[in-house]
């Protein structure tokens, strides 16, 4: 990583680098490895259901900037990997605006440098549970027209959120701030499967991250919005590429996937 800030803590493992380290990436330090190699034994599925997570994100923008959304407010964005959301959504709408938003200053480190050039993407440190500062902060109000549809992302971070953090209020204050027509995607780890629980207490004992929920508990994050075919599935079955192969392997029954529209 170079020379380091001393805003990043190396001693103690982050859910942003962890993460990157089950995808395979270089952005992670030895401490994060471990909690990585003790998540991927937990899951058994030899990191696939990261993969799955990415390759659902990919499926849900280009989904949405083939629908005429042009701007995207991705938040709890991971570090940077090969395919990230403003890349994604620019191969359909070249001039498709990104702002990213999470609350470990190692994504807004690698983030900013990535989007150094790009005017068009924004990277915010903040948290999601405060709704406020993110919708209120300069990089959104720079790039985030709010009288236009608005692609909401919340690629695998509401496990993160403990219930008393109130996400479910978290995740209002977001569809209430945007335009019928808007669209908001999430993934996120459900109790369908062992293999899911036993990772979420991986993350929970090293991280003192990650709650498990249950289908009606994930739904609600999207109540008053219609769910867009074929509702909320598990994570290879959202409008795969290409047709699936039964039975799904346990990396796609980890997390549930969907997307819903405001009405
Ligand atoms: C598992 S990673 C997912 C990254 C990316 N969305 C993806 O699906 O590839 C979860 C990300 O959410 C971020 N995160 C977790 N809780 C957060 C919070 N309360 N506010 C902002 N970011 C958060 C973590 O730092 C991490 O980068």
């Amino acid at each position: 990583m170079g020379e380091l800030p001393p805003e990043i803590d190396t001693t103690t493992p982050s859910v942003a680098r962890v993460y990157d380290a089950i995808l395979g990436g270089t952005d992670n330090f030895a401490v994060d490895r471990a909690v990585a190699a003790q998540s991927v034994q937990a899951m058994g599925d030899g990191g696939n259901g990261a993969r799955l997570n990415r390759a659902m994100l990919g499926r849900a923008v280009r989904f949405m900037a083939a629908d005429g959304i042009s701007q995207f407010l991705d938040l709890g964005s991971g570090l940077p990997t090969a395919q990230n959301t403003h890349q994604i959504a620019r191969a359909v709408n070249p001039a498709a605006r990104v702002v990213y938003v999470d609350n470990d200053p190692s994504v807004s480190l690698h983030g900013r440098a990535l989007v150094t050039d790009d005017p068009a993407t924004a990277v915010v440190l903040a948290d999601v549970t405060a709704p406020g500062t993110v919708l209120d902060s300069p990089e959104v109000a720079g790039l985030i027209d709010f009288s236009q549809p608005v692609g909401l992302i919340c690629n695998a971070v509401i496990h993160h959120m403990l219930d008393e953090e109130d996400p479910y209020g978290a995740m209002t204050a977001y569809k209430d701030a945007v335009v019928p027509g808007s669209y908001l995607q999430v993934t996120h780890f459900c109790d369908a499967a062992p293999e899911a629980a036993a990772s979420v207490r991986v993350l929970r004992e090293n991280l003192g991250r990650g709650q498990i929920r249950g289908r009606a508990e994930i739904e609600r994050f999207f109540d008053g919005w219609e769910l867009i075919e074929p509702g909320l599935v598990f994570l290879s079955q959202w409008r795969p590429d290409e047709p699936l192969t039964p039975p799904l392997d346990v990396g796609s029954l980890l997390m549930l996937a969907g997307v819903a529209r405001k009405p």
